[in-house]
This record gives C-alpha cells, structure tokens and sequence, in this order.
C-alpha cells in the first residue's frame, strides 16, 4: 500500500523510510482525539489558496524601498512581522533549541535538540530518527516553533508542527494549543501532523512571498517574515514611478475605510465576516484574534459619533494604537491616551468611565490580557465592560 507517508522525506541519508506499519495505527488514533489540538489553526481556516499569494507580492526586497523611506525600513526591520519566520540555521534561531532537552510530562516524551553539520535535528527516544528542523516560526516575542517539512507521495510539501516550542525566558514548553496531545511514540507523539493545504498557508500568513505549484513548496524562492510588499500592494509599479519622476499612485492604506484597513490586517489576524454565525464574547480563542473582536466595540462601530475638538471626525482601526512599522508600544499610558482622545464627555464626546478616574489604566478592565496555555497570553481588543476576576 502506498500512502503519503511512505514518501515522507529522507529523515536522514541512510534510511529513506518509515516504517508504515508502526505508524498509521497511532496516526488514526492521533486524528481522532486531536482535534482539540488543531482547534487554534483550523476552526477558522479559509481556503488554502486565499493565504499563498504568487503575483501580489513577487519578488521583493525591502532595500529597494531604503534609499527613501530609510527610517521605516531600518524600525520595520525590529518589529515581529518582519522576524517572524527564520530559516533553522538562522543564529537568532539555532541557539534557542540547539543542546537542549526537554521533557513533555503530558506524553512522557523526552526531546534532544543538537546541530549537526549545521542543520538542526530533533532526536527522541519515541521515533526511530533524527528529524531535521528547517523553518522556525514566531518571532521570540511571544513563541518559536519548530516547523518539519518533506514531500508526500503526491509531491506536496506536508509537514509537522513540532509539540515543542522556545519561550521568550529562554525555556522550553509544549507548543500552545497541544497541551492535550498525549501520544508517546511514532511521527504523532512529536506534533501536529499537517496537510499540504494547512503547511502552505502556514507560510502564506508568515512570508513576503511563497511559491506554490500543486501543493508543493519551492523553498528556495520563498521568502521569510512580513516584508512591506505584503501590506503594500503594488510596490513595483510605485518603484517604476519614484524611478522616472512620476507621481506616485501607490495605494495610501491610510485611505482605505477603517473595516477595509482592518480587514488587511484580518487577512493574517483573521477577520469577523468570515467566522459566519454569532460571536460570542465568551469565546476563549477570541482574544487571539484582534482583528475580530475589535470591531464588536461600540468604540469602533460607533466611531464616527465623535468629532475632534479640530473638527475632525475620529478614526479608529489598528493603527490607532499600532504603527505598522515599530514594534507594539508596552506602555499602557500611551494606549489609554488613545481612549481618551475620544472618551471625554466635558469635551461632548463620547462617554466617560463610571469607575475609574482619566488617570488610570483603562487597559487593565477593559482590554486585559488573557493567557492562553502556559506561557503565552493576548490582549482581548473587544473593549467592553467585563465581568472580571472569574
Ligand atoms: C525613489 C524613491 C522611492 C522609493 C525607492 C520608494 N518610494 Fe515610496 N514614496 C516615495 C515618495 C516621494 C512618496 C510620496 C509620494 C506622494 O506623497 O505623492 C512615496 C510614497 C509611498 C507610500 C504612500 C505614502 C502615503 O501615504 O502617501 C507608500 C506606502 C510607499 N511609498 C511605500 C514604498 C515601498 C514599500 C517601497 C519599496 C518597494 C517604496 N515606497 C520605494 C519615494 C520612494
Ligand atoms: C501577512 C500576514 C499578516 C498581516 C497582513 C498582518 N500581520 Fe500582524 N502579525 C502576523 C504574524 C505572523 C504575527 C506574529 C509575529 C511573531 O512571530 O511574533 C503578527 C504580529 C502582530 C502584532 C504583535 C506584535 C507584538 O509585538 O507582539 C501586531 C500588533 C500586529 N501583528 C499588527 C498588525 C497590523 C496592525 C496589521 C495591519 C496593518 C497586521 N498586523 C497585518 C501576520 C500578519
Ligand atoms: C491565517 C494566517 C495564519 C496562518 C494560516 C498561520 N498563522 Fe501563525 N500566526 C498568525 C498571526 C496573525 C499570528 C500572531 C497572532 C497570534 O499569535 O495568533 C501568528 C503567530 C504565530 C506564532 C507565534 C506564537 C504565537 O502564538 O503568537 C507561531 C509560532 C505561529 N504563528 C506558527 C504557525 C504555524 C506553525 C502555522 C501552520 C500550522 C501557522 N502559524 C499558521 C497568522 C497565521
Ligand atoms: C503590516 C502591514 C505593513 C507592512 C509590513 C508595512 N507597512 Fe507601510 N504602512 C502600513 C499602513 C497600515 C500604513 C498607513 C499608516 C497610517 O495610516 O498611519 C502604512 C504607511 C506607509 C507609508 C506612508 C506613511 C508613513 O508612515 O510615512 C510608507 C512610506 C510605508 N508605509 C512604507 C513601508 C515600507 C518601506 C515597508 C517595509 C519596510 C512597510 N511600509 C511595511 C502597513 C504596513
Ligand atoms: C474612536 C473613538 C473611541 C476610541 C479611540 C475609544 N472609544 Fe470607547 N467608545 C467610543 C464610543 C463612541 C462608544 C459608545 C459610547 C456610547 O454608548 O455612548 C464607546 C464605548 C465604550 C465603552 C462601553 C462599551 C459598552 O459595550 O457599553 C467602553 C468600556 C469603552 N468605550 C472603553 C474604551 C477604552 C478603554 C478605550 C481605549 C482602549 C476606548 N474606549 C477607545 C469611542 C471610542
Ligand atoms: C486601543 C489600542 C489598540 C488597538 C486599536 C489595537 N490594539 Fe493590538 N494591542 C494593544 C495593546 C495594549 C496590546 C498589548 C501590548 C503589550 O502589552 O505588549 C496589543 C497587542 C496586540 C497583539 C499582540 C498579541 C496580544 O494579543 O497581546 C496583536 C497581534 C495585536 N495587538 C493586533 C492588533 C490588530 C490586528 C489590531 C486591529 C484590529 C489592533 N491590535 C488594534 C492595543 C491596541
Ligand atoms: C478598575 C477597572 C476599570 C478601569 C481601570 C477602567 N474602567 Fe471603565 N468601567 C469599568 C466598569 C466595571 C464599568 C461598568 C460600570 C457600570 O456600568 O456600572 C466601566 C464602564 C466604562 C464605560 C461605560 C460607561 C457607561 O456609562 O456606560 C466607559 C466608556 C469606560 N468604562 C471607559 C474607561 C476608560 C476610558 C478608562 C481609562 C481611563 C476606564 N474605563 C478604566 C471598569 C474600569
């Protein structure tokens, strides 16, 4: 019997494959009682082809773009976008795993990490080989998990997120949203296996650009991390201008209406049209998805009722309080300045806080943050009065 698996890639150069056998029986049990561990990614999944861009972003390099945005090329170059992907052998990268051990107490699965002739490797007692790492995905600032990769017997790239991640204190935990995953042997007990569909997106929400032909990856022309050709469009032709002198016409994403600029950002956060059905406040993934929850507030849909003592019709969308090419602001007093831009009722506009006076931290009730697993947690962007503290 032939099955993807059979083609796995060549976990190392001596023994090409994997005993079939042993594997599928944990696999099917795998499918079946994880899917609480796929829940993060697939619940609200598009389809495949939406996320893996070819022409939009072709091929780019944000140097084209230094010789006069220079300052917005040299802070973007700090921010998680642009880091957020990185080859294994990549320094800022290897270190995190290489010559460290971890030990899963959910499956009892003990983890070796080492590099060998400069590519990383994964060893454990629970599978048969080594297992090559190459792609890192996270930018240290919140996770970094290790992505597994190889090509299926129909020539697609198929692949494994690893049950194991880097946390920004230098530790190791389980990879968030697999705390349940409790296997203790075979391909399953080391992550989530993916479909070709699942992996190809997973870079089409974190590169530039991917190149994709029937499913399978062409890894040496894909590029890593959000580069500006991602958020702006039609960067070529605006090149092509600033070259000959001419008037740029380059999309001004300040332009767009508020839901529009949101929703660019929702093509990677993810957006509230296409969850379908009601959404509910309580739901514990929501505050994962900032693009969705924040235009449930009253702040955003009811955003044009407030005028700037200037005569300015306030305008709220991410960039109220994240600018696209620094790294997010931590300071909560520059959050809260934002709020009360527009939350001033002696200036007739909108209302103030029954509870807390203007000096305090809005955030604190208002957009808390959430944990999510052990190590990590996001910020809940549905401004809204909660119910705190249960
Ligand atoms: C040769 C100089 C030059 C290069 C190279 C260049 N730009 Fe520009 N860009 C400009 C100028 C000048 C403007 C302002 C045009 C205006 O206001 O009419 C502009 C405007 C923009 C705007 C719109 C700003 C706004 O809101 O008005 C964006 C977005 C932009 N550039 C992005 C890029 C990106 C991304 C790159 C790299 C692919 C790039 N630019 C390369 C000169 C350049
Ligand atoms: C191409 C997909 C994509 C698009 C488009 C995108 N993001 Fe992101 N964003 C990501 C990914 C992936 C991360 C995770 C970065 C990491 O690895 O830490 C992220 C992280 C962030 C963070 C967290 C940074 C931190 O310091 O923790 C903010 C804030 C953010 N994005 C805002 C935006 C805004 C605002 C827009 C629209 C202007 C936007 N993003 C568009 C994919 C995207
Ligand atoms: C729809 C776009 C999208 C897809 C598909 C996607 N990601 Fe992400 N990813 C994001 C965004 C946006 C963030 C930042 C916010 C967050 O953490 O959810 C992120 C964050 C991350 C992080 C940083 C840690 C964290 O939780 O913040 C890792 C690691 C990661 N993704 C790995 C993956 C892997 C592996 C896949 C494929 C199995 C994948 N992502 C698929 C958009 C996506
Ligand atoms: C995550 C999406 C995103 C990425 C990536 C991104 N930008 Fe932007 N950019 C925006 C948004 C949104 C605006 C509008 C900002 C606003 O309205 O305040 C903008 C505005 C601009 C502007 C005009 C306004 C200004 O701030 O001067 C320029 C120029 C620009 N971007 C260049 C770049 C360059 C160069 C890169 C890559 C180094 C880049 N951008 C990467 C989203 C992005
Ligand atoms: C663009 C203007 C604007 C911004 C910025 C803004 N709000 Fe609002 N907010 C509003 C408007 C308008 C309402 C509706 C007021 C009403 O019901 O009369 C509102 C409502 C609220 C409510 C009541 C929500 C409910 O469901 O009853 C809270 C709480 C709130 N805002 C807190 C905040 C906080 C905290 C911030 C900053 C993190 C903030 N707002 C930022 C305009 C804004
Ligand atoms: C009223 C201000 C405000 C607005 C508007 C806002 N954010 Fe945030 N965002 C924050 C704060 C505060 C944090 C936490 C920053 C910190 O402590 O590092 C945050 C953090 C994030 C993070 C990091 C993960 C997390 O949840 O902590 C992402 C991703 C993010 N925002 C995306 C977005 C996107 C996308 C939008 C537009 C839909 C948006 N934000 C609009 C204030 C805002
Ligand atoms: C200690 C927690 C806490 C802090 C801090 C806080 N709030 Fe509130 N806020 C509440 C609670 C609780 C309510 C609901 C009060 C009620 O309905 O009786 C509320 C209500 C509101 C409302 C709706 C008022 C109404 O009449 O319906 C707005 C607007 C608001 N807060 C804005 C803010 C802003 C802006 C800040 C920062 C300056 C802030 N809050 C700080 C807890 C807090």
């Amino acid at each position: 019997m032939k099955t993807d698996m059979e083609l796995m890639r060549p976990f190392c150069s001596t023994q090409r494959r994997i005993s079939l056998n042993q594997l599928i029986p944990v696999l099917i049990l795998v499918i079946m009682t994880s899917s609480a561990a796929s829940v993060w990614f697939t619940r609200y999944d598009r389809p495949p082809e939406s996320f893996v861009l070819s022409e939009r972003s072709s091929h780019f390099s944000s140097k084209s773009c230094a010789e006069c945005h220079a300052e917005i090329v040299k802070s973007f170059a700090q921010t998680p976008h642009a880091r957020t992907l990185m080859r294994a052998t990549d320094k800022l990268v290897i270190n995190e795993f290489a010559g460290k051990r971890f030990h899963r107490d959910e499956s009892g699965v003990d983890f070796q990490y080492d590099i060998l002739d400069n590519q990383l490797f994964m060893s454990t007692s629970a599978f048969s080989r080594k297992v090559p790492i190459d792609w890192i995905f996270g930018s240290g600032k919140h996770a970094r998990t290790p992505l597994m990769t190889w090509i299926d017997s129909k020539g697609a790239t198929s692949g494994l997120e690893h049950c194991v991640s880097a946390y920004p204190d230098g530790s190791l935990g389980t990879t968030l949203g697999m705390e349940e995953l409790s296997e203790s042997i075979g391909l399953v007990s080391l992550g989530q296996p993916r479909p070709p569909n699942e992996i190809a997106n997973c870079f089409g929400c974190h590169c530039s650009h991917v190149e994709v032909t029937n499913d399978r990856i062409d890894f040496d022309k894909t590029q890593p991390g959000i580069s500006c050709a991602r958020c702006h469009w039609d960067t070529s032709k605006h090149l092509h201008d600033m070259g000959n002198d001419l008037t740029s016409t380059i999309e001004r994403l300040s332009d767009l209406t508020p839901i529009e600029s949101i929703n660019r950002c929702g093509e990677c956060h993810r957006r509230a049209d296409e969850l379908g059905g009601e959404i509910d406040p309580d739901d514990k993934l929501l505050p994962r998805f900032a693009s969705v929850g924040l235009v449930q507030s009253k702040c955003f849909l009811q955003q044009e009722e407030i005028i700037h003592t200037n005569g300015q019709a306030a305008r709220f969308d991410c960039t109220s309080c994240h600018n696209p090419h620094q790294p997010t602001r931590s300071d909560w007093q520059f959050h809260t300045a934002v709020c009360l831009n527009c939350h001033d009722a002696t200036q007739k506009k909108a209302i103030d806080c029954k509870v807390a006076a203007r000096t305090e931290n809005c955030l604190t009730c208002h957009m808390p943050k959430v944990p999510a697993g052990k190590h990590i947690h996001f910020t809940d962007h549905w401004i809204r009065v909660q119910k705190l503290g249960q």
